[in-house]
């Protein structure tokens, strides 16, 4: 995790510009955040604040904290300095081998301020420096380090900034007059469309009208500037008060423009991706969190029209998964960065396995790992909470599902979309009888299944309260136990699911309070469509808004939820 932002410019820039660039990488992380622009050294804990300075630089390097190694202190807030204050860097990524190094910088007499693992890179710089040059020490790096590293550098009295790379994401934006370095290319797309991405164990050196990279044998390497496409920028509240109820509420305009460019600028590419899926002897999907949920909707809606497909969680993939040449790996991911995802990636790549993805932010490096990938165009997605990824992820399976024969009609998805938002005053009222509780269980079977995990999922990171989605049908087998008198228990059932109807009974009988969300039966909250592709999208906003109000009631930080980021690029 974390958000990396260096900038070298022709020109002086107004400091507080280059904290903006940051702010707009802060959902990758926010416990507290720094800069250094060439004189000053700031840094403080919380959430990005653009200072009220007049400062001006031609060179700033700054950074945006997830914490890892070291609790959220001043003194392990980013950038990290050299004993002599000469080398300045910032890091994202995890140097594995850090105690081995911190040890061994200390017998040489380096001392350390604070318990990260990224301030040993301050403190090796400065060591290796004496007696090399800097290519020399960058190669160096490379090779010493295990682990994962966007590095930026900055040596007093030089004025270029020194990039490094392995795994964590990092790519040079070309602009006019500057380069910025940056996590992603969101950071600038507001002002070029040029990037060039690091590869692994790749450096730059960059100055402000000038870049070189490097391989990790200090070789030049030739690299070609991308063109990126990024017109869907979407970040302000407008006029709502938090962005999870503003992406909730774009849902039917996101699906609406998926659908329309599953038919036009992507349509050759989906035609490609479906034959692959047909030729694969093997199909499996990969993800985590909430992308792991729309894969398990995808291969219960591949199920239902005779394509066998599995999916898992991706920190277990390899642990669980076997991969061949004849198997096709698609991965799902928002953010296109989930080191979860991209280490399954790997094994499945190590096995000759081919890679599919879908992914919301183009250009990403799940994006790049795979041989065909289709985006999702949800737009960026500001709040930590996926939403209106879940929604688009969904839709673009069952677009496929319905190329295997599914039955459903996509084009009418957005306006049972807009539907079930306009039942928001329903489900505030639901929001407010329950949301006191401390525990709340979520049942669902077959398709519904995954929507109660993605649900609880929902009611655990942005309103705190324990959740557990669960298969209906495996309550009784234990977690049962658990249900007293008044106990929240939300059960979905979708067309005439007699057996889930019997769980939520069975539960009625043992006090809880069942709030039914339902398309054919008598329900609580009562959702338009008798298709059950749709009823799994439909019912998981219901979840999305019910999480909202709920957490707006207890006053939380509803899009930056505690100890939570947006891009989740640690193992
Ligand atoms: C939950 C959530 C996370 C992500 C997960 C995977 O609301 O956002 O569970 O779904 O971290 O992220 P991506 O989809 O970016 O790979």
């Amino acid at each position: 995790m974390c958000g990396i932002v260096g900038i070298n410019s022709i020109e002086q820039i107004k400091v507080t510009d280059a904290v903006k660039r940051l702010k707009r990488l802060e959902y990758r992380g926010y416990d507290s955040f720094g800069y250094f622009d060439g004189k000053k050294l700031f840094k403080k804990i919380g959430q990005i604040i653009i200072p009220n300075i007049p400062d001006k630089s031609s060179i700033v390097i700054a950074h945006s904290r997830w914490a890892t190694h070291g609790g959220v202190t001043q003194n392990n807030a980013h950038p990290h300095q050299s004993c002599d204050k000469k080398i300045t860097i910032v890091h994202n990524g995890i140097i594995q081998n850090y105690q081995e190094l911190k040890k061994d910088l200390a017998t040489k007499g380096h001392s350390f301020i604070g318990e990260t693992d990224s301030e040993v890179a301050a403190h090796y710089f400065e060591e290796k420096i004496k007696r090399k040059n800097i290519k020399e020490v960058c190669v160096d790096f490379i090779r010493d380090i295990k682990g994962e590293f966007a590095l930026l550098v900055m040596i007093e009295g030089d004025e270029n900034i020194y990039a490094l790379r392995r795994d964590s994401p990092l790519v040079l934006g070309v602009a006019e007059g500057q380069n910025i370095l940056a996590s992603d290319i969101y950071a600038f797309s507001d002002i070029t469309t040029k990037a060039i991405f690091f590869e692994n164990d790749e450096f730059a050196i960059i100055s402000s009208d000038k870049y070189a990279f490097y391989d990790k044998h200090g070789k030049k390497t030739d690299k070609k500037i991308q063109e990126f496409r990024w017109e869907q920028e979407e970040s302000a509240t407008e006029n709502y008060e938090h962005f999870m109820i503003k992406e909730i509420m774009e849902e039917p305009k996101v699906a609406r423009r998926l659908l329309m460019s599953l038919g036009a600028e992507q349509k050759e590419n989906f035609r490609k991706f479906v034959n692959l899926i047909r030729d694969s002897r093997k199909i499996t999907f990969v993800g985590a969190g909430t992308s792991y949920h729309a894969s398990l909707l995808g291969v219960y809606y591949l199920h239902k029209c005779g394509i066998e497909a599995q999916t898992l969680i991706a920190s277990e993939f390899e642990h669980f998964v076997g991969v061949d040449e004849n198997t096709l790996v698609i991965a799902l991911s928002q953010s296109g960065e989930t080191m979860d995802v991209i280490e399954a990636l790997k094994y499945a790549k190590g096995k000759d396995a081919k890679i599919a993805s879908i992914v919301n932010v183009p250009y990403s490096t799940i994006q790049r790992m795979s041989e065909i990938s289709l985006n999702i165009c949800a737009g960026q997605e500001v709040c930590v909470a996926a939403t209106k990824s879940f929604v688009n992820q969904v839709t673009l399976m069952l677009a496929i599902a319905k190329d295997f024969g599914f039955r459903i009609t996509l084009d009418t998805i957005p306006d049972r979309i807009f539907e079930v938002l306009k039942q928001e005053e329903k489900i505030k009222d639901i929001a407010h009888s329950i949301y006191k509780h401390r525990d709340i269980y979520v049942l669902g079977r077959g398709l519904s299944y995954p929507v109660a995990r993605e649900m609880a999922l929902k009611i655990k990171e942005i309103s705190y309260i324990h959740a557990e989605g669960m298969m209906g049908g495996e309550l009784k087998h234990g977690t049962i136990a658990l249900i007293e008198k008044g106990t929240p228990v939300i059960a979905l059932i979708s067309n005439s699911d007699y057996s889930m109807l019997s769980n939520a009974k069975e539960v009625e009988a043992r006090g809880a309070n069942v709030i039914k969300i339902t398309n054919e039966m008598e329900g609580n909250i009562k959702i338009n469509t008798s298709n059950d592709g749709k009823f799994g999208i439909l019912a998981t906003i219901v979840g999305q808004i019910l999480t909202y109000f709920m957490a707006l009631e207890k006053k939380l930080p509803i899009d930056k939820p505690r100890n939570l980021a947006k891009s989740v690029t640690v193992k």
